[in-house]
């Protein structure tokens, strides 16, 4: 039933849109399928709005992805599990079965785990600020999609490849780690730093040693990421990124393992979507079950002026 719904509601996108709006626009839409029987105050019923959001985000991002590029839909096999599910829904096609290897499944499972949940980032807060006036979850999740497409925060995996097509070459690495340190050049190193950790994200060191493996194991050719192991690796012993302690993010490395994987530039924020699902749900959950919780009203302050008088229009 959702499949050919989808074919329908796709039907209005165009093929250029971008795989976030379409993801948005039909994660807000189950609503219109689920919102009558649904009661945000009965704990079954956020189970299973719950299940049924991550559940159907793989199947809803796969067609994204698939209605962009003009190929056939995909039903999610339900003897796979979820993540091979999704490759399947992404990259099989009808004329043949698909063949991956197991360690793309184990990296896209790891990336989804370590991207499950990280506090209240923007997009989290979002949910919760939405949800906490009793809106129904799917739109609530809807909103988290939106604010996680900004580049400042899902967006910039996609910054990193720009970065590194910019780059071009692994010769140009010397170069563009010079520009980094320049303090008169704006250019810096994307999938470096983080706001928080000031000493190495635990879940980079994590995705670092897979993105290694699938590099070394898929044998995949492809220069970008050739320029994006020396740059690594250049930063990794210069001394202005190390007394810094300027450390490639979880961007940097998902960044790579997405490309390695063959999943393209615009679909990466999707994934992370797909990943952060878990994530915003439980905290709509939590939210929900937080005794007297009330609706979120961040605070103005106003700093405008104390009086002004009127002036009638055509004297101003
Ligand atoms: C993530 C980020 C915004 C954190 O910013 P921050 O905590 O405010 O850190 P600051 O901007 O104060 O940087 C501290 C110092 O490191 C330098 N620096 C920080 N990130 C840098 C980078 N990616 N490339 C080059 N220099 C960098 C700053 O110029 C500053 O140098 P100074 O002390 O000589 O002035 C920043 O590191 C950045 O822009 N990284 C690249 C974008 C990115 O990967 N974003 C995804 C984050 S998950």
């Amino acid at each position: 039933m959702m499949h050919e719904s989808l074919k329908d509601f796709f039907k209005g996108f165009h093929h250029d849109a971008h795989p976030m709006a379409m993801l948005a626009a039909a994660v807000a839409s189950l609503s219109a399928f689920y919102h009558d029987n649904l009661d945000v105050e009965n704990p079954a019923d956020r189970k299973l709005a719950a299940i049924r959001l991550i559940a159907k985000m793989p199947t809803i991002a796969a067609a994204c992805y698939r209605y962009s590029i003009g190929w056939p839909f995909r039903y999610p096999r339900n003897n796979l599990e979820y993540v091979d599910r999704f490759l399947h829904m992404m990259f099989e096609v009808p004329s043949e079965p698909l063949q991956m290897s197991p360690v793309a499944a184990k990296a896209l499972d790891l990336l989804f785990i370590l991207h499950a949940d990280h506090e209240q980032n923007a997009s989290t807060s979002t949910v919760r600020l939405v949800g906490s006036t009793g809106a129904n979850p799917y739109a609530s999740v809807a909103a988290g999609i939106t604010a996680l497409w900004g580049p400042a925060h899902g967006g910039a995996n996609e910054a990193v490849l720009k970065m590194l097509e910019e780059i071009g070459t692994p010769d140009n690495v010397e170069s563009a780690v010079l520009r980094a340190k320049d303090k008169n050049d704006s250019f810096r190193l994307m999938g470096f730093g983080h706001r928080v950790y000031k000493n190495f994200d635990p879940r980079a060191k994590i995705i670092r040693e897979m993105c290694h493996k699938v590099l070394a194991e898929l044998g995949v050719n492809d220069p970008l990421l050739d320029v994006a192991m020396k740059l690594e690796e250049a930063a990794l012993k210069d001394d202005y990124f190390v007394e810094r302690k300027l450390y490639p993010n979880v961007d940097f490395y998902s960044g790579i393992i997405y490309k390695a994987l063959g999943i393209p530039t615009e679909m990466f924020t999707v994934m992370f979507a797909i990943a952060r699902t878990a994530g915003w749900i439980a905290h709509w959950i939590e939210q929900h079950e937080t005794p007297g919780a009330r609706i979120g009203r961040p605070r103005q302050i106003y700093t405008g002026h104390d009086v002004r008088d009127y002036v009638a229009a055509g004297k101003r």
